[in-house]
């Protein structure tokens, strides 16, 4: 895969820490000047308190003073491309807006799509 998007969200795939499920996922946000923050899913025993690589991938970007993102990459090893889970989607929603998703797997397949096709008639702060 030559998109370095998609390479970071699967290379960040390789650190995940999930012994309980054994699924490992990767991410990366692009933000509007370039810079690519990647994150990994990182599970916890209680089971609730695992974070998504999606969530990681954010929270790395936004502690690092990113605030405007163009592109999203999800990277996990199935043949049904992984999509980002319903909770991911709305921390996707709240700080990228209808960003551009691209789901990869390790075959090298990949999709492209928007947010706004995963989360229609989103909930947010216009709504408040
Ligand atoms: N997971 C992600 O990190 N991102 C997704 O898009 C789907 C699910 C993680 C959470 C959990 O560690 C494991 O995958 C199984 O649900």
């Amino acid at each position: 895969m030559n998109d370095p998007l998609v390479a970071a969200a699967l290379s960040a795939r390789t650190n995940a820490h999930a012994p309980y499920s054994r699924f490992a996922v990767g991410a990366a946000v692009e933000d509007e000047t370039g810079r690519i923050f990647a994150g990994c899913n990182i599970e916890n025993a209680s089971y609730g308190l695992t974070v998504c690589a999606e969530r990681v991938a954010v929270w790395k970007a936004m502690s690092e003073g990113s605030r405007r993102f163009r592109r999203v990459a999800v990277a996990a090893d199935t043949v049904v491309l992984t999509p980002p889970c319903g909770a991911c989607r709305q921390i996707l929603w709240e700080f990228c807006g209808d960003v551009e998703i691209v789901l990869a797997n390790l075959e090298g397949a990949s999709e492209t799509l928007r947010l706004g096709q995963l989360l229609p008639r989103p909930f947010d702060a216009h709504l408040l």
